[in-house]
């Protein structure tokens, strides 16, 4: 993918409307502090445009970013930061669960986990609810530099046997740092979800049914 242009077109909070937008959009879940606004800068070649925090819970709001007038990439906040209150913590699941159920144009969710810890309570709980929305999301196992090479296999494994993925799911290990793996993302971004030949893609990551 070369990135011509990049633009945050619209921030959406609890009580926003959510935009209609035309374009595809591909939205990037996961818990609080996991790098879903790193990895979003990568594959935008931005350094800060999505605001990381070493603080958890940086993102509020669900961001749609514009690329070269083709696709969104979406921002989602993230669960499980302690810090909020539960009150606080049920809005952004109702503002989730609201543009995941609602949007139009949403093709593809892919879910970002931590690569060096099993998934979580949260992470396993998103992982059923992504599907139960009709989604067959893609894997994201972030700070792939965080760990020596020789873990990564059993890291690999322990995310895949932790979520109970459904077989074929696609993982797609992931540094911010070093950027291993942005273009195999983008690579699976272009090929299943800017072709416009009409065909009908049913692999991982699609819209099932
Ligand atoms: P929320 O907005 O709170 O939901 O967090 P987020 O998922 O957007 O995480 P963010 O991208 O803000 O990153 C959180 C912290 O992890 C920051 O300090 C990042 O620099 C760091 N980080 C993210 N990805 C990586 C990575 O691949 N490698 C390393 N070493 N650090 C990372
Ligand atoms: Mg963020």
């Amino acid at each position: 993918m070369i990135i011509r242009n990049v633009n945050l077109e619209t921030v959406c909070g609890i009580t926003s409307p959510l935009p209609e937008n035309h374009l595809p959009e591909i939205a990037f879940a996961g818990k609080s502090n996991v790098g879903k606004s790193s990895l979003i800068n990568g594959l935008m070649n931005r350094k800060a445009l999505a605001r990381i925090s070493a603080t958890p819970g940086k993102t509020q709001t669900i961001n749609f970013y514009n690329i070269n007038e083709e696709l969104y990439l979406v921002d989602l906040p993230g669960y499980g930061y302690a810090k909020v209150s539960e009150q606080e913590k049920r809005k952004w699941g109702q503002l989730i669960e609201r543009y995941l159920h609602g949007s139009e144009q949403l093709k593809a969710v892919f879910l970002l986990v931590d690569i060096r810890h099993a998934p979580s309570a949260n992470d396993k709980m998103m992982y059923q609810w992504i599907v139960a929305q009709g989604f067959h999301p893609i894997i994201i196992a972030t700070k792939l530099d965080k760990i020596k090479r020789s873990q990564k296999d059993k890291q690999l494994k322990l995310i895949r046997q932790g979520l109970d993925l459904v077989p074929g799911t696609v993982i797609i290990p992931y540094s911010s740092v070093t950027k291993q793996g942005r273009d195999e993302i983008w690579d699976l971004v272009e090929t299943r979800y800017l072709q416009t030949d009409g065909k009908e893609a049913k692999e991982d990551g699609d819209k099932l049914s």
